[in-house]
């Protein structure tokens, strides 16, 4: 499959776009800060926070935002436990142990704004991080 161009500069903070790479669906996220300023708030609550399991992302992804920029996302958007679209839940609800992220509709599962998964859920692993790069300070390179 043909690497995918997505542009960001229209993407507002807090804005999600879904792009289709090799067939698979990928989530681009722009974080504003208030997102990324809950990362830290999750920690203990996660299967995986450091990325530890090597094929969920590239190297360049793995850190506390799982990504090249703080900024963007780039995650695929397929639950690490059957498959299916986990859907963005970026506010914070109304319990204490929720900071926003993706909840798969199938079998309950969540994952953080970092795609990593929660404790206690049905998806083994973190939701996986796909190949790509900067082409431009403002387009994402998918594969
Ligand atoms: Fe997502 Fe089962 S497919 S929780």
């Amino acid at each position: 499959g043909a690497p995918v161009e997505v542009p960001v500069s229209s993407l507002e903070p807090g804005a999600m776009v879904r792009v289709i790479w090799r067939g698979k669906l990928v989530y681009v996220v722009r974080r504003d800060k208030e997102m990324l300023a809950r990362l830290s708030q999750t920690t203990d609550l996660l299967r995986d926070p450091d990325s530890a399991v090597v094929e969920q992302q590239p190297e360049y992804a793995v850190n506390e935002y799982r990504s090249v920029r703080p900024e963007f996302l780039v995650i695929e958007g397929s639950c690490t436990h059957l498959g299916c679209a986990p859907l963005p839940q970026f506010q914070v609800g109304p319990t204490d142990d929720w900071f926003g992220g993706f909840f798969c509709p199938c079998h309950g599962s969540r994952f953080d704004l970092a795609g990593r998964v929660y404790k206690g859920v049905p998806a083994p692993t973190n939701l996986r991080v796909p190949p790509y790069r900067f082409v431009r300070d403002d387009v994402i390179m998918i594969g």
